[in-house]
């Protein structure tokens, strides 16, 4: 094992711990802050992404709070990452929830540990490298980052003595008036080696105007010890801010689609109205492409080309080809979309669908695991759920396919260059082949050769002028029941 030595730069281990155990109380929510949404993903998943990015080993993660939701989250983000996960039992404070992150990092580890909070999503993978770098060439046993703010607000003040060094961190609550006036804040990142770590957390106490285990009572510890603490002053507050309440969320909301905006339309994407343009950060849209007002497009979703999206639409982690044309009024999740297809107005793609390209789905279709072949058409009224079907295949308005028995779902399959009649049911499990021709109105129930023609029809009765008739039996009545006289018939 390396010894550490703060002139050594390669080679010395990084562990890091987020510490996500918090309800959030000033959310005034019954979920944990971390999980609320943030850019289209929870706040804990962009956190996360940043951190894991040092490669850090191990990662803990520090969960209290809907333990098992934020655990999903963090993995969901970063599924490489050396993660541990420990449980706070109780929420007694950030210093608290340090010490019981050190415990979940192996014993033979002697490297530095990064902690940051996970309510501080908007930090870069680059300025955290320079932090690391900086804290090793310096040499600190505690490294932190401040900024320096006009409108400190309620964050932990950086004081300093009177030859500059950082003092202590005072939270505004326990802050003296002219502590408050201090406008250099503690961002919450800090590093020290794991020794130093072991050894200060275990001085931490309560005795503070919040009665928890202060995290930032490591910089007074240090100084007590005499040891060097290096505030590394940021010039990025915006990376900073940490999520606090409803009315932060929504500003750092709009602030990342602002930035997501901009970055689009320099990159050759029209957003007919910015201001209404909800696109994820993790969400690739190409040149070309027309997004019309009131669309969120989340997840890993990603545009081709020339795609235009007319408005009103919800997109999550789908694909959708070069050239396509989505109609006002699209919700598609989890769905490869091939290229110059045009969907909708109003059509509901779920997960599993998948379209291979030149499809027309239109008006109140609902697909579901459907892969369909290329040049195929359903553009009016159905449901087509577990389905295959083939190219250049037309689906009549009002097909279904019947998948459903209660207890299990069954599998329809369509050949290619069938014409399937308007208002056909087919009862899964059921092959259709190819070159199939279904009558309107069939019930199909078996499978259907490749050439053939389906129908289930009885055949049609006439009674020649029988209407005439129907009206002279009930002469005298209008037809919702009422005489003519306007009395209610019984
Ligand atoms: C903290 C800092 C403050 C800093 C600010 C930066 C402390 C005492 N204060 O204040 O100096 O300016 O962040 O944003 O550290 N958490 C746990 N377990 C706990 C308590 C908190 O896991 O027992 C987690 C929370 O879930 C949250 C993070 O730690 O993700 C920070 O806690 P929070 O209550 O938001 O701290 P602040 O009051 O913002
Ligand atoms: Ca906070």
């Amino acid at each position: 094992m390396a010894r550490y030595n703060s002139n050594q730069q390669v080679g010395t281990a990084l562990a890091a711990i987020i510490l996500a155990a918090g309800l959030g109380t000033r959310m005034r929510s019954a979920q944990a802050k971390v999980l609320h949404a943030l850019g289209g993903e929870p706040i804990i998943a962009r956190t996360t992404r940043a951190i894991a990015a040092l490669g850090p080993r191990p990662l803990v993660v520090v969960v209290g709070h809907q333990a098992r939701e934020v655990e999903a989250a963090a993995r969901r983000a970063s599924p490489h990452a050396d993660f541990r996960f420990t449980i706070q039992e109780h929420i007694r404070g950030t210093g608290d929830a340090a010490r019981s992150a050190m415990a979940a990092i192996p014993k033979s580890f002697d490297g530095d540990v990064l902690i940051a909070y996970g309510d501080m999503p908007r930090v870069r993978i680059d300025t955290l490298r320079a932090f690391l770098s900086e804290h090793r060439r310096r040499g600190a046993a505690l490294s932190l980052i401040s900024v320096t703010l006009d409108d400190p607000a309620e964050y932990g003040r950086v004081v300093r003595d009177a030859a500059g060094a950082v003092d202590a961190i005072v939270e505004a609550k326990d802050a003296s008036p002219a502590q408050r006036a201090i406008r250099e804040i503690n961002t919450g990142f800090y590093l020290a080696s794991r020794r130093f770590l072991d050894a200060a957390l275990a001085e931490i106490t309560p005795e503070n105007a919040a009665r928890e285990y202060y995290l930032t009572d490591l910089v007074a510890i240090a100084r007590a010890r005499g040891a060097k603490v290096e505030a590394w002053l940021s010039d990025a507050p915006a990376e900073f801010a940490g999520i606090n309440s409803r009315k932060e969320l929504a500003e750092m909301e709009a602030e990342i689609r602002q930035a997501v905006n901009a970055k689009l339309m320099a990159a050759g994407v029209t957003l007919v109205d910015p201001a209404t343009a909800y696109i994820g950060e993790q969400v690739e849209v190409r040149a070309d492409c027309v997004i019309g007002p009131n669309v969120q497009v989340l997840g890993k979703s990603r545009i081709g080309a020339g795609v235009r999206i007319e408005g009103t639409a919800w997109l999550r982690d789908v694909t959708i080809g070069d050239r396509c044309h989505l109609k006002l009024g699209v919700r598609a999740e989890e769905c490869v979309i091939g290229p110059d297809c045009e969907i909708g107005p109003f059509a509901n793609l779920r997960a599993g669908t998948e379209l291979e390209g030149q499809n027309r789905i239109g008006n109140f279709v609902e697909t579901k695991k459907a892969r369909i072949g290329r040049g195929t058409k359903a553009s009016h009224l159905s449901y087509l759920g577990d389905a295959i079907i083939g190219r250049e295949t037309n689906v009549g308005c009002g097909v279904i396919t019947v998948n459903y028995d209660g207890y299990d779902k069954h599998q329809t399959q369509i050949g290619d260059r069938c014409m399937v009649g308007c208002d056909t049911q087919l009862v899964a499990p059921v092959k259709v082949g190819n070159d199939v021709y279904v009558a309107a109105g069939t019930t199909i129930l078996r499978d259907v050769a490749d050439g053939a023609l389906a129908m289930s029809h009885h055949p049609q009765r006439l009674k020649a002028g029988w209407t005439a008739g129907w009206h002279k039996r009930h002469q005298g009545r209008d037809r919702d029941g009422k005489s003519a006289a306007g009395t209610e018939e019984d």
